[in-house]
């Protein structure tokens, strides 16, 4: 798929999610095979104003081709100076989040609450699309709630603002992120525009990604939560859909082992520290579903060091084989 003038060659893309796909996780997810990488949310408010934490959400590995960098914001003029800060970085794209339904955020007038305001909403992409050279694309979902569908109307407002892409996430607001996602609203976006069209909701494995290729016609999708603690989930679909084989997961050990490579990641890029702080919830993401994974659980809560991380995936390997 192109996006602009550059091209995405693969199946499909990781999608933004704000403490969770950082670097590290990006990184990781391509080396398994994800197309596409879009950063975490950052703040036009926060760009503009020099906040460092906001600058050093924008960094991209050298790994990261194709990349975007997503900001946040309502304000057309605040939004198209932020583009510019994010343009700098070397990224491909700038996607603004439409979708995001925090009440930090919503509640400021960015991320969804730009679906109650279409009009808005399309002059905060106009100003960002003159103010930068490179593609602007946005994210959006179905609407606000189940009496306010616009994803349509919205698009279409998008594209002529000179949107270069608009990813659908097939959920209102009001639903947050609970299932199911909404494949015909998707599908009707996908037909009333020219852009390309990104479908995201509840792609977990090879099939679902089908499903929503072939339920809704659209010309790539995003995987969210079905990458976190399974990055390989991007080598399966690619699979999948090259020879139509379905993988496996990895074995157990080649599981423990991707998960200590992203904490290594982790560690590396944020520091000792903040690295296996962060690091408990993206364990628990991978000991998700496995043998003896809930008498692990505060083990993993309370983690200070790889010793410690080590000491689990040992544990972990061993029950696998006990079974
Ligand atoms: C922890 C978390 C953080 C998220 N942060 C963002 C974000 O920064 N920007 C954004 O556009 N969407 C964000 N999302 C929404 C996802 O990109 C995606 O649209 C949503 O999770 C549905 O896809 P999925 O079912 O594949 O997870 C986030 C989702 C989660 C679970």
């Amino acid at each position: 798929m192109k996006i602009g003038n550059f091209e995405i060659k693969g199946y499909a893309a990781l999608a933004p999610m704000a403490g969770v796909a950082d670097r590290a996780c990006r990184e990781l997810c391509i080396e398994f095979g994800a197309a596409y990488v879009v950063t975490e949310m950052v703040s036009s408010k926060g760009l503009t104003m020099h906040d460092r934490k906001s600058d050093k959400l924008m960094l991209l590995g050298e790994k990261e081709k194709p990349a975007a960098v997503q900001i946040f914001g309502c304000d057309p003029a605040t939004m198209a100076e932020a583009a510019k800060k994010a343009a700098a970085t070397g990224c491909d794209a700038i996607d603004i989040n439409m979708g995001c339904p925090a009440p930090k955020i919503a509640g400021n007038g960015g991320g969804s609450a730009l679906m109650k305001d279409p009009e808005l909403a399309a002059r905060v992409t106009e100003a960002c699309a003159k103010a930068v050279e490179l593609p602007v694309t946005v994210k959006i979902r179905a609407g606000w709630d189940e009496n306010s569908i616009n994803a349509v109307h919205m698009a279409k407002l998008q594209e002529n603002a000179g949107a270069a892409a608009i990813t659908v996430h097939g959920r209102t607001r009001k639903q947050m992120y609970a299932p199911p996602v909404d494949l015909d609203i998707i599908r009707r976006v996908k037909q009333a525009v020219s852009v390309p069209v990104i479908g995201n909701g509840d792609i977990v494995d090879a099939l679902s990604a089908e499903n929503m290729y072939k339920a809704t016609g659209c010309d790539f999708i995003m995987v969210g939560r079905g990458a976190l603690g399974a990055p390989w989930v991007f080598t399966q679909i690619n699979e999948y859909f090259k020879s139509g084989i379905i993988l496996p997961d990895p074995p157990i050990e080649e599981r423990m082992e991707t998960m200590i490579r992203h904490i290594e990641k982790l560690c590396e890029y944020k520091g000792d520290y903040v690295g296996m702080r962060e690091a408990r919830k993206h364990s628990g993401w991978y000991i998700k579903g496995v043998r003896g994974a809930a008498a692990l659980r505060q083990e993993i809560g309370a983690l200070e060091n790889m010793e410690q991380l080590r000491a689990v995936a040992d544990k972990v390997i061993t029950a696998a084989h006990c079974e």
